[in-house]
């Protein structure tokens, strides 16, 4: 099974990079953001309060989550945009703090890679925790200065400086929380895309592939 790991913070370009790695490669892609995405969603929808652990952790087994290459279908609700929206934005770190949320969107995950005969999948914690044997593990950063500009060009409504205080806020709540926090695999390959087009950063990730041994 061929999988390559994708992590880094809001803003360093991890979505658009690992879309474009897998449609060179042939292999099919996993936003796990999204899933923990949906899951605040799905948690918001019912009234229920993200950071009450026990209930948020019993809706992440029973929640229907469906993530495509272009659609979040979240218990039949069409969720695409919404789990991008202020309020899940919000609520998601609490959502990802939660151990047994964790532990059953890994779960998920490395079914997933199963049945996809493997794939491209970004995140957080995938080199590290959930294909700790990926064929190559990637980590992007950029400045923060950068990361901010993109992200507040990509939601329009929102400013600069709403969007900077939200990024600095879950990069320091993903980076300490207790499980699975945001860190770089010892193994994987870090890239700064501050500055670079999308295509030399896709060359690069492509340029540290292992050799394919002949089938
Ligand atoms: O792209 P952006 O950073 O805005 O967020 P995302 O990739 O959609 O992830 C949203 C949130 O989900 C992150 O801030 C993390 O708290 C959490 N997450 C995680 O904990 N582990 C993952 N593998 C992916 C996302």
């Amino acid at each position: 099974m061929r999988v390559i790991a994708i992590d880094g913070p809001a803003g360093s370009g991890k979505s658009t990079v690992s879309r474009a790695v897998a449609t060179r490669l042939g292999l099919d892609y996993l936003d796990t953001g999204a899933m923990y995405r949906a899951v605040t969603f799905a948690a918001l929808r019912r009234g229920i309060d993200p950071a009450d652990t026990e209930p948020v952790a019993r809706l992440a087994r029973q929640v229907e989550i469906n993530v495509d290459d272009r659609k979040v279908v979240v218990d039949g609700i069409d969720a695409t945009i919404e789990i991008r929206g202020p309020e899940v934005t919000r609520a998601v770190s609490s959502v990802a703090a939660n151990p047994e949320v964790r532990r059953e969107l890994r779960r998920r995950q490395q079914e997933w890679a199963q049945a996809h005969r493997g794939g491209v999948v970004e995140g957080r914690d995938i080199g590290s925790v959930v294909f700790p044997e990926a064929e190559l593990k990637i980590f992007l950063t950029a400045s923060e200065d950068e990361r901010a500009g993109r992200r507040s060009r990509e939601v329009l409504d929102l400013d600069y400086d709403t969007v900077a205080a939200d990024i600095a806020r879950r990069d320091y709540v993903d980076s300490t929380r207790l499980t699975n926090p945001l860190t770089i695999a010892d193994d994987a390959v870090v890239i700064d895309t501050t500055g670079r087009s999308i295509d030399e950063v896709v060359d690069l990730v492509l340029s540290r592939l292992p050799a394919q041994e002949d089938a």
